[in-house]
């Protein structure tokens, strides 16, 4: 879901610059660089190469993990320190807020689990992560997903796009396990809706001037129609006391187990945001790590490595939040209202945490080492209160995934692809590969 702190850049670039009272004694060293642009261009630059580390590795070097910077139109402290990463973390809905554009807002829904607060945040997180824990994957979900990665795949021959392909993959396996639908026409036609929708998250976020975005919130509303429907049906199925074992029905068992009832408007926000989370993210994911086996043939032997696409790939590289009030760390004050980013990645690809934190090495992972880093260094998921309900789904749905992919195809690159962190992680030429079937018998 966190994919979208990779839009902010677009959607921030165009706040104007709001300058709060420097208290820079305190504040972490840093540079702003140029007015109003501050280092955005820099970092950008950056991340639109398959080596954006030099970004951080400099200013690291000079200033330390902590450090002040100025993107996307405001001053924000970067860390790059895991103990750091995790205060944030931990300190979720009490120092720290998320704080995102109101572009996302309104293109997700206010009653998106991204954007909730509180305690109704505390029990619609809760109920998400109880439905994806690992007994439900397996007695569940598992089944599904097997069937459909099986299905999307039957269908390839000679050329495909890899990373089109787990798209539709992700978009049919999130689907069922929200509502139980398997791909049909209905589902297909709210696809295309919902690309719109998705491309309205990385466009610049001014109806007047934007016409992606505009067609976003359009889009937006008819999934937003099509889905009341389905939930104005299976309120009427679970009155006759039918139930499904999907998202859904989980929904509506909470309200029937004495839960304040929701409204129709706030089940359809949270589902279209939940359609989102699992999207972009776990598909690319997916891309990356049969990337990342072409390139390591040995790695596609031993099929280990979850971990490591998960730390190299980190599709989420880091999160935004605000300060709530003055914090000292590390000797610093950020004070009230601060942006902050703590990110993942620069933990995942320091040396200091792993080493040789830059090459793909699955095998680090067997040793005591790799296994036994410290739960604040490897942090694909986030942590704390909003620690990404769908992480147990996500992997397992990986693993099928590469499980099918390995067993029943060989495969080449088409084409030389490159990887690129801007404005989201992906290969520019979205991975064509050239597949054969190992056994056309099987
Ligand atoms: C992968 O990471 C998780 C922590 O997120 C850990 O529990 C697990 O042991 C790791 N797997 C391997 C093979 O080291």
């Amino acid at each position: 879901m966190l994919f979208l702190i990779s839009l902010l850049p677009l959607a921030v670039l165009l706040l104007i610059l709001h300058h709060r009272s420097r208290r820079t004694a305190t504040l972490p060293p840093g540079h702003y660089g140029l007015p109003l642009i501050g280092e955005t261009l820099h970092l950008i630059s950056a991340y639109k190469s398959p080596n954006p580390e030099p970004f951080i590795d400099t200013r690291v070097a000079r200033f330390g993990p902590v450090f002040t910077t100025h993107v996307f139109g405001e001053p924000t402290i970067f860390s790059a320190d895991p103990d750091v990463n995790r205060f944030v973390l931990q300190n979720e809905g009490r120092l720290f807020e998320c704080s995102y554009p109101g572009s996302i807002s309104t293109l997700l829904g206010k009653h998106s689990l991204l954007l909730m607060k509180g305690s109704l945040h505390k029990r619609m997180h809760s109920l998400t992560m109880s439905f994806a824990n690992s007994a439900i994957i397996r007695d569940h979900l598992l089944k599904d997903i097997d069937r459909l990665i099986r299905f999307y795949l039957d269908s390839w021959t000679s050329r495909v796009f890899l990373m089109e392909e787990a798209k539709k993959i992700t978009f049919a396996l999130t689907m069922k396990q929200l509502m139980g639908f398997d791909p049909c026409e209905w589902t297909e036609s709210l696809r295309k809706e919902y690309l719109l929708v998705i491309e309205g998250f990385f466009s610049i976020p001014l109806p007047f001037f934007s016409t992606t975005y505009n067609r976003a919130i359009k889009a937006r509303t008819k999934v937003a129609e099509a889905l009341s429907k389905v939930v104005r049906e299976r309120r009427r199925e679970s009155e006759r006391g039918e139930r499904k074992n999907d998202m859904l029905g989980a929904l509506l068992d909470e309200e029937a187990g004495g839960g304040r009832r929701f409204s129709d408007e706030e089940i359809v926000d949270f589902l279209v945001a939940l359609l989102v989370a699992g999207y972009e993210t776990t598909s690319t994911t997916m891309t990356l790590a049969v990337k990342f086996l072409t390139e390591t043939p040995l790695a596609l032997a031993q099929l280990k490595v979850v971990n490591e696409t998960l730390r190299v790939a980190n599709i989420i590289g880091g999160i935004f939040r605000r300060t709530t009030s003055d914090i000292n760390i590390r000797g610093y004050t950020i004070p009230k209202g601060w942006k902050v980013f703590a990110s993942f990645r620069a933990v995942h690809m320091n040396d200091e945490h792993f080493k040789d934190a830059r090459s793909f090495n699955p095998w680090r992972w067997q040793s005591e080492n790799g296994a036994a880093c410290p739960p604040s260094t490897f942090t694909p998921f986030g942590g704390g209160p909003r620690l990404c309900p769908g992480y147990e789904l996500a992997r397992v749905t990986l693993s099928v995934f590469l499980h099918h992919i390995v067993t029943k195809f060989s495969w080449e690159p088409a084409e030389v692809d490159r990887l690129v962190f801007f404005p989201t992680t992906r290969t520019q030429k979205r991975y064509p590969i050239n597949v054969q079937r190992r056994n056309p018998a099987a």
